[in-house]
């Protein structure tokens, strides 16, 4: 065109263009910012959602049981919490009435059992669940034998027992000292019972409500594993 300078036409061409990038860069920024922000609190809000179902760090329950409530109410609740279990066992036989009455006498004077095995190596967990059967008000003989002979320090404990009858708060006392002077903190204490009092007896409950009542114990079992 005539009376106007090309290179001046392209001088203002090539900085429009400049302006049209630099409008494109920040737009681009708002936008790449607005999806970091979308994400970050996409994250704030699940994380803590996660962080109430798993607890801190890893968990084992170990478990004593003579006749088969105390295991079935631990592999329910190792499925449930996805932990690693361990089964204690007395090295003695506590099948018929003469084991009994032996691992009756040894609780009462205070006396230990053999365990198998005798000790765990607690090193990859943070949480240790222990569970028994009540024996005598007092963990069943073999785990009763089991705490005293392994040691806690540093570990969150939870004890989870069954038995007949409600366990009153001056027996689990007596249960979270034993965990105490085997250097272990006592986060949590659970139970679930066997039996139902109908017309004043005690009469056993299915394994099925015995599993179910376990269940119901999940979340505060969580809560304590987790510390809270
Ligand atoms: C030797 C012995 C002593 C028991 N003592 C008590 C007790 O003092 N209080 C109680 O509520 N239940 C007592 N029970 C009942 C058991 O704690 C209960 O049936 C438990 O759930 C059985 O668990 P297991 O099948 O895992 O062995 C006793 C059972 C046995 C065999």
């Amino acid at each position: 065109m005539p009376g106007v300078d090309p290179s001046s036409r392209n001088g203002r061409a090539a900085s429009m263009a400049g302006i049209g990038n630099l409008m494109e860069n920040t737009v681009m920024k708002k936008i790449l910012a607005m999806i970091l922000l979308i994400l970050f609190l996409a994250a704030a809000c699940i994380l803590p959602a996660f962080a109430q179902e798993a607890p801190a760090g890893k968990t084992l329950i170990v478990y004593y049981s003579r006749s088969g409530t105390t295991k079935a109410a631990c592999e329910v609740l190792g499925k449930a919490l996805n932990v690693d279990l361990r089964e204690i066992k007395d090295r003695n036989n506590r099948e018929g009435g003469l084991g009994i009455i032996g691992a009756m006498l040894k609780i009462n004077l205070g006396v230990q059992t053999d365990t198998d095995p005798e000790k765990v190596d607690f090193g990859p967990y943070k949480n240790i669940v222990v569970s028994a059967p009540v024996w005598a008000s007092q963990p069943g003989l073999a785990m009763k034998t089991f705490i005293e002979n392994n040691r806690f320090d540093g570990k969150n404990v939870v004890i989870f027992i069954t038995s007949d009858s409600f366990i009153e708060e001056k027996y689990q006392e007596k249960h979270r000292q034993l965990v105490k002077d085997s250097g272990g903190t006592v986060a949590g204490y659970f139970q679930v019972q066997a039996t139902d009092p109908v017309n004043g007896e005690k009469v056993p409950r299915s394994k099925d409500k015995i599993m179910q009542e376990t269940l119901k114990l999940v979340p505060g079992l969580q809560k304590a594993l987790a510390g809270r």
